[in-house]
């Protein structure tokens, strides 16, 4: 048996719409930073047939959709692929046992999908020896297209080579600096609890129906996932933030443009994103927010900002808080093969 742990990314730079919907090819390149919480355990064993047990962070056992199920199977098909394409077709079971224990609410924003395939991802590894955290970035990415980051740990980008849409192993993730680089702080801020109609899959199937797709594409090319990169070796933070709030509403103007439209934020998210606006300028906090599919806000701060940061949070009293640091990646908890 293999038990492996992962945890979310939150991307500062944002994947959203596909070369290939199949594979979870990224029309552009991404970046993130590994979040230290909340953590996803997979355990996985051989099975004669396929089976999957999801437990709640309270312990109970969640009842499976069809299509999770589904995904996850679907998952599996395109690893078994993806290792034959690399000469080891044989290298994980025919069949496995797989059971999800996740401190993740589900569907609120904080990527449960990237801790859960990541965490798949890296289960399947410690049945194939060999591979490479490359490799592995590519197994997650095909479950969920940001789970490839959450393989490695601190600032982390998904890079494409676009010149070929059915190539697999055209895009991977890579690390640009490790977790004690530049320590960044996460504090999350959960407006509702509810569950997402629509989710990012789905989402990214439409995204080139927006009018603004193929601009937003373009500046991420040219320019942003550059400039997002440098901000980080440089450990500028002004840079920083000006890249990742442009990217942010960018990415949140094609979901609101394309068809049927998105709108992932709510009265709530903007109420929080102008009130931060105000309190930084007032009083100069190195803080910055962003947004995914839903209405949660992600404050990224340095340890600078962090009291203030939190302090505002907490006084949130109709949301949920959570509070994370960076993380490492991806791991291997136990391997008894
Ligand atoms: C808005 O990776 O969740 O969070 O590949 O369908 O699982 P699937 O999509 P997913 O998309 C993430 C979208 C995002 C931006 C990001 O994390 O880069």
């Amino acid at each position: 048996m293999v038990t492996a742990r992962s945890t979310p990314n939150i991307a500062l730079i944002k994947y959203w719409g596909n070369r290939n919907d199949e594979l979870r090819l990224p029309m552009a390149d991404s970046c993130s930073i590994t979040l230290d919480f909340p953590c996803v355990e997979v355990s996985m064993d051989h099975s004669p047939i396929f089976t999957l047990h999801s437990y709640l962070p309270d312990g109970t056992e969640k009842i499976l959709k069809e299509k999770d199920i589904a995904r996850i199977e679907e998952h599996l098909k395109l690893t078994k692929q993806f290792l034959e394409s690399v000469n080891m077709a044989n290298a994980i079971p025919e069949s496995v046992s797989i059971t999800i224990r996740s401190a993740i609410p589900p569907a609120i924003g904080i990527a449960s999908s990237a801790a859960v395939f990541s965490a798949l991802a890296k289960a399947y590894a410690g049945f194939a020896s060999g591979l490479s955290s490359r490799d592995i970035s590519i197994i997650a990415r095909l479950g969920s297209g940001s789970a490839a980051r959450s393989i490695f740990g601190g600032f982390v980008a998904l890079t494409n080579d676009t010149t070929n849409s059915s190539d697999v192993a055209s895009a991977s993730a890579n690390q640009i600096a490790d977790e004690h680089h530049w320590p960044l702080f996460d504090t999350i801020i959960v407006p509702t609890m509810e569950e997402k109609k629509v989710g990012s899959t789905e989402g990214h199937h439409m995204a080139h129906t927006s009018p603004h797709f193929k601009k937003r594409i373009e500046a991420i090319r040219s320019r942003r996932q550059q400039e997002c990169i440098d901000a980080i070796l440089t450990k500028d933070f002004a840079k920083l933030q000006a890249v990742t709030e442009e990217d942010c509403w960018d990415m949140h103007n094609v979901m609101q443009t394309q068809t049927p439209p998105l709108q992932y934020l709510n009265d709530e998210t903007y109420r929080i994103v102008d009130e931060i606006t105000e309190l930084r300028e007032r009083e100069h906090l190195p803080v910055l927010f962003t947004m995914d599919a839903g209405p949660t806000v992600h404050l990224i701060c340095t340890e600078e900002a962090l009291k203030a940061v939190r302090e505002y949070a907490h006084a949130q009293k109709s949301c949920t808080v959570f509070e994370a640091g960076m993380r490492r990646g991806a791991e291997i908890l136990e391997n008894e093969e």
